[in-house]
């Protein structure tokens, strides 16, 4: 990990949410939806009531950008740190990051550093500073209903959108974007495939663009997990597109090896979210390494027994999968629901805990995942991309490009 430097500690803002507003330049709403997402802390219940923003540097973006020495990073959709820490792992330097999810920023400022929590449609390109990598895995919708109208694809009005106007402005050597596997399936109202209107936006900017469907565990994360990574590499630097055989391989751990080291007792992500007594029941049916096909029909509750009884027309969920130790993990998901992802331990009826989960997603132990609810501790996992695959990325990407 490069070494940071720690923020200066000042004293806490107080005041109310119009002085609040004045003196940090954030509006009034969105300073109350940060206050309702633990970000302040009200202390007087007057009229107006006064808040108290404890540890402001952590959360309003820095106009003082200083000069860095490392290649520079500005990250967008951050959630809360895996694409982001695989690249602190590789030498790069986290200039800015944003994300709105606030548990999710919690966690970030808590184990990286700052990140600006407003929506991406409310930065501006004096608030990141310069980019030498630009990094975004956005959520993807599928082109506005205009690109209908117009005969071609068109992205503007979706995050992707917002995210081509940093490309713009700040012109980055790489731009890393992440996605689903669905991507590659989806089409825009024209017809044309979502992820060659993607490529052709970012081409038209003036890069080499490419994108690949990997699965991580090819790359020592010890999960089957598929994600669509799409570089560009700006044509003027003369390296060519980035060769995506050039990340490192390696084989992952199986789902024994990860759940049987040792955890830290005073390791407070040592906790796990109850199931639901019906998925208590259920489980008992499935042995380690099978799925709710164990359970037998009398046993099912009666939603899933229509299931059962059309398996063709819906195409054969594998619901409730409990991955057996000598297995590789499947997708850690982000809702941690039973019925849809591995949530399950193998032997003990009971949900992963935390800390399990952030290991399959290759978070370090010292890692601390925040948050108001357990639920919202399982997602910003969930939706991380593996951090060990992140480093090998980005060790790659400097090596093509030199820096
Ligand atoms: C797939 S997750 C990103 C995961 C992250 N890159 C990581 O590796 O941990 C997508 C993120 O986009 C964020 N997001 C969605 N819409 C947003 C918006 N309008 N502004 C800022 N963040 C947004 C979500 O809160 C979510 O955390």
């Amino acid at each position: 990990m490069s070494k940071r430097e720690e923020p200066i500690k000042s004293k806490p803002l107080s005041g109310s949410f119009s002085d609040l507003a004045r003196i940090t330049g954030i509006e009034e709403e969105e300073l109350r939806r940060w206050a309702k997402g633990g970000l302040l802390e009200r202390v007087e219940a007057s009229s107006p009531p006064i808040y108290r923003f404890e540890n402001y540097e952590r959360f309003l973006p820095n106009k003082k950008h200083t000069q860095a020495d490392q290649p520079r990073v500005v990250s967008f959709f951050s959630g809360c740190g895996g694409l982001d820490l695989g690249f602190e792992n590789a030498g790069f330097e986290l200039g800015y990051a944003n994300d709105f999810f606030l548990d999710a920023c919690l966690s970030y400022s808590e184990n990286i550093g700052p990140i600006d929590p407003r929506p991406i449609q409310k930065v501006k390109v004096q608030d990141t500073g310069v980019a030498n990598v630009l990094l975004a895995g956005f959520p993807c919708q599928p082109f506005s209903n205009a690109g209908a109208r117009r005969g071609v694809s068109d992205p503007r009005g979706t995050l992707f959108w917002e995210t081509l106007k940093f490309v713009d402005e700040l012109n980055p050597e790489i731009v890393v974007f992440e996605n689903v596997r669905g991507l590659l399936s989806m089409k825009n109202p024209d017809g044309n495939h979502l992820i060659d209107a993607i490529e052709l936006e970012v081409q038209r900017r003036g890069y080499e663009v490419g994108h690949r469907l990997i699965n991580t565990s090819d790359y020592g994360v010890p999960q089957n997990r598929y994600r669509v990574i799409i570089v560009g590499i700006r044509t003027d630097l003369g390296k060519g597109p980035f060769n995506f055989d050039s990340i490192a391989r390696e084989l992952p751990e199986s789902v024994g090896d990860i759940i049987s080291k040792p955890v830290s007792p005073n390791d407070p992500n040592n906790e796990h979210w109850q199931l639901s007594p019906q998925a208590v029941d259920l489980i008992k049916y499935i042995p380690e390494g099978g799925s709710w096909k164990s359970v037998p029909y009398d046993q099912l509750p009666e939603r899933l027994k229509r299931i059962r009884d059309n398996m063709k027309r819906y195409h054969s969920p594998n619901f409730f999968r409990r991955f057996g130790r000598n297995e590789i993990m499947g997708t850690i998901t982000a809702a941690a629901t039973p019925e849809n992802s591995g949530i399950l331990h193998p032997i003990e009826a009971r949900r992963y805990t935390v800390r399990e989960v952030a290991r399959f997603q290759t978070f370090p132990e010292t890692y601390s995942f925040k948050g108001k609810s357990i639920a919202a501790k399982y997602k910003q996992i969930g939706n991380a991309v593996p951090p060990e695959f992140a480093r090998r990325l980005a060790v790659a990407l400097r090596e093509h490009v030199g820096f």
